[in-house]
């Protein structure tokens, strides 16, 4: 263990498997820059407090700031004793500027608090991110809902033919969804970003250091209020975990409705050749593979939610390195909702719709529950028209005809009372406007959820 940060109270060598098993710098590296700038703000707090001179802070920051000029260029080497990201910025460090001075940066710091504070300005600039990525994808729901709220499809329940409704409204539908996880995002992102700095191995900070200029300096929002919290709660991470999986749970719903679309048997949509691929033995197909994917991948985002939440659960306070765990799921997560986000909008972005094969598929019974309506209008009890609205499907299906083809005579021997206009419930049109509550298929309707979304992204 010689060479290790640890290394004093160690006179043995360490097994080589272990020492890989151990070692969290394949992943961690990438905070290079979190990383190091949490040591600029933690000395800087220090110097504040006469426990290092300013000179050696002057130093130790010069020093800092060659490091990070290293890993951006490239020119970084890690050390086989470079344990993680920590370890290896300061054993760096060691070598830029004099050995004794930069042994003065870590003073009254613990790995257990810079892991965190690390990881926290980390996925606080991911989340910040993916925030954009989703309103990008959100503008286009709106957009193409805006520009197609004319055509109409069959809404479906139990995948069977329902009632008509706009193919926005269908729509509008994910998009509500979506814009709720932006929502829950921007609620996830205020606990991820309060600074856990300062906190020490578990106990806190011996020499007073000012927490709050280090969170302000870092840019975080505010502080974790208890040191054994703020270096065992891993719940930052598992929270954006749970996150990605609501967010991949309506992408895969979203995914399902179009690659059903995109069948020939629907013809309702044709995607885009940008995400679609071709078959390496049938040369007639074109499969929706991101579609797919996105569709596969929710379940891959509840995988690694599930196994964060397992590792953590009956941990016993407050550090252990079981936590160590938490690194590879978040980065996963971040790519898998990143990617996502942004295959989704191509997708969205390019796809075609097809309104005749809507419009096709649109059949009179869908309008069986509007014939009912148009009696209980005049009085007769609902209960009442279903049945007598369930005569009229029986009677064309006796006759071999669509319902829409029965003569006004037919209605009226079924029941005197339907009105002379009563055929005009077959004009589909006439359908979604009827729905003009709030929330309905009638275009006011749909325009007003438009309006409503946009405001949700601001
Ligand atoms: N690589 C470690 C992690 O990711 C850093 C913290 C190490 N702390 C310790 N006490 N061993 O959790």
């Amino acid at each position: 263990a010689e060479g290790m940060l640890w290394g004093g109270r160690f006179t043995g060598g360490i097994d080589p498997l272990m020492h890989q098993y151990n070692a969290s710098i394949s992943y961690d590296k990438r905070l290079y820059k979190e990383d190091i700038l949490g040591s600029i703000a933690f000395a800087r707090a220090n110097a504040k407090n006469g426990i290092i001179s300013n000179d050696d802070f002057a130093e130790i920051e010069r020093g800092l700031r060659e490091v990070l000029k290293e890993w951006e260029a490239g020119t970084f080497v890690i050390k086989p004793n470079d344990e993680d990201i920590h370890t290896a910025n300061e054993r760096r460090l060691g070598e830029v500027i004099s050995k004794d001075i930069a042994g003065k940066l870590h003073t009254g710091r613990s790995r257990n608090e810079q892991v965190v504070t690390d990881m926290r300005m980390w996925l606080r600039e991911r989340i910040r991110e993916i925030d954009g990525l989703l309103v990008d994808f959100l503008k286009v729901i709106a957009a193409r809902a805006e520009a197609e709220i004319d055509y109409l499809m069959p809404g479906y329940t139990h995948l069977q033919r329902a009632q008509p409704v706009r193919f926005s409204h269908w729509l509008l539908s994910h998009g509500f969804a979506f814009a709720s996880d932006l929502e829950r995002l921007r609620e996830c992102l205020k606990r991820v970003n309060k600074s856990p700095l300062g906190c020490g191995a578990l106990s806190g900070n011996v020499f007073n250091i000012d927490r709050e200029m280090m969170a302000k300096e870092l840019g975080f929002d505010g502080l974790l209020w208890n040191s054994m919290q703020a270096v065992s709660d891993r719940d930052f991470v598992t929270e954006f975990l749970q996150w990605g999986s609501f967010f991949m749970q309506h992408i895969s719903r979203w995914a399902e409705d179009l690659i059903i679309y995109s069948t020939t048997e629907f013809g309702f949509i044709s995607m885009s050749d940008l995400y679609s691929t071709g078959s390496s033995l049938m040369p007639q197909k074109k499969n929706p593979d991101g579609l797919e994917l996105l569709r596969g991948k929710a379940g891959r985002a509840f995988g690694q939610m599930a196994g964060l939440m397992s590792t953590i659960k009956s941990l016993p306070s407050t550090y252990n390195k079981d936590l160590q765990e938490s690194w590879e799921p978040m980065l996963d997560q971040v790519k898998t909702v990143s990617d996502s986000v942004q295959i989704a909008n191509g997708i969205l972005s390019t796809l075609s719709v097809r309104p005749e094969r809507m419009l096709a598929a649109l059949d009179p019974f869908m309008v069986a529950t509007d014939l009912a309506e148009r009696l209980t209008k005049l009085g007769v009890p609902f209960r009442e028209t279903h049945h007598i609205s369930g005569r009229c499907v029986a009677k064309s299906e006796e006759l071999g005809i669509p319902m829409s083809e029965l003569t006004l005579e037919q209605f009226k021997a079924i029941d005197s009372r339907f009105p002379d206009d009563i055929k005009d419930v077959f004009k589909y049109e006439t359908s979604v406007e009827a729905k003009s509550a709030k929330g309905g298929t009638a275009r006011s309707s749909v325009l007003e959820q438009i309006e409503v979304l946009k405001a949700m992204l601001a």
